[in-house]
């Protein structure tokens, strides 16, 4: 039986999420509600016409507050307050939290007592949660009775990955990342008042504009054994999609640029297949755009100095391979008994 999905914030995320899983032609989730604060015109007209990722591959049109995609009605609502929402109603399944607003257990809970059987947030959330998976590492901590659930972030799923790799097989010490990141909705097109971080106030196009990160928490999460070994900075740059990792890490055995690439590029054909990518080409961030992938090595950029301390770039277009990383969590969560009501 397909399972039954709301999507939470019709944004960027939110948009990505809806056209690849038509894009993956899944029939086990079904998209029968999206709530987004915005008006049905803009959300139908944001839906066909997309700046980064073209035209939706389908047909787009809207009727009676639902949008029409294929023919196929997802309901339209627009309310803030998730207790309101009819999920009951609606007999959801799971809910996929991409509006940014809300990453609390007690915010989910307010969907869940909206009737909705699971809660999946599209951002690392409060350590409360019951999972927070990152597909191809930790896949098998989503259980049955998991109810509030994180994909993690777009830069912990590139990220833990190729750390896992590389402490496999070399023994991890420390490391300091940084994420070189597209800019996003939270940046204003020219300086404007922003509610919390005084550097987000300035423009997007005019400057690499350093952010916040909580990448290092997700590590000590995700990776216990290497908790508080990783500091982690994060810049926003003037391009709309895709994002560079540029790790700098000293593990405790020698190794070369060589044997780094070829660890790498073997879990890339096997383990990690689909989700860890790896090249040898001479590209360029755009080459990325709309790459499904959680990260991809760039082999040509990898750099060893005194036999310990290794450097490496990794390419993730921040919107789509993440929105596909939603929906790979979804699919598990369907494999799994159904959450009780
Ligand atoms: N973009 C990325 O590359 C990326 C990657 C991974 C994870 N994420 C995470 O995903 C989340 C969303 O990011 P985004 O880039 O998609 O942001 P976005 O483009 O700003 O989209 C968020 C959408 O949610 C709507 N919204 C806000 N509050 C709402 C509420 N109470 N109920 C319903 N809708 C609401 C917003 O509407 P208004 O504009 O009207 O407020 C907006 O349309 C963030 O937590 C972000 O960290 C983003």
């Amino acid at each position: 039986m397909a399972q039954r999905i709301a999507i939470n914030g019709y944004g960027r995320i939110g948009q990505c999420v809806l056209r690849a899983l038509i894009e993956r032609n899944d029939p086990s989730l079904e998209v029968v509600a999206i709530n987004e604060l915005s008006g049905l015109d803009t959300i139908t007209y944001l839906t066909r016409y997309d700046t980064t990722h073209g035209r939706f591959p389908g047909s787009v049109e809207s009727r009676d507050g639902h949008l029409l995609i294929n023919g196929h009605p997802i309901r339209v609502l627009s309310e803030a307050e998730p207790d309101r929402l009819p999920w009951k109603a609606l007999d959801i399944d799971l809910v996929l939290e991409c509006s940014g607003s809300f990453k609390d257990r007690a915010t989910a809970e307010r969907h869940l007592a909206a009737g909705a059987r699971r809660l999946l947030f599209s951002q690392p959330a409060e350590s409360d949660v019951d999972a927070t998976i990152v597909t191809g590492i930790n896949d098998s901590d989503l259980t049955a009775s998991a109810r509030v659930i994180s994909a993690a972030s777009c830069t912990t799923n590139c990220l833990v990955p190729i750390l896992t790799i590389l402490d496999e097989a070399l023994g991890i010490e420390h490391g300091v990342t940084t994420t070189i990141h597209s800019a996003m909705n939270d940046q204003p097109v020219i300086d404007a008042y922003h509610q919390t971080d005084l550097r987000l106030t300035r423009s997007a196009m005019q400057s690499i504009v350093p952010v916040d990160t909580g990448l290092a928490r997700g590590i000590n999460r995700l990776m216990p054994h290497l908790a508080e070994r990783f500091e982690c900075l994060h810049v926003r740059v003037p391009t709309i999609n895709v994002s560079a990792m540029d790790l700098s890490i000293c593990v405790q055995r020698d190794t070369s640029a060589q044997a780094v690439n070829r660890l790498l590029q073997e879990a890339s054909n096997s383990r990690l297949a689909g989700l860890l990518g790896y090249t040898e080409e001479p590209m360029a961030s755009i080459d990325f755009n709309h790459d499904p992938r959680s990260g991809i090595v760039d082999a040509t950029q990898t750099r060893v100095a005194g036999g310990r301390l290794l450097k490496l770039l990794c390419w993730f277009d921040n919107e789509w391979g993440f929105a596909n990383r939603m929906l790979d969590v979804a699919t598990r969560l369907n494999q799994l008994p159904r959450a009780l009501p």
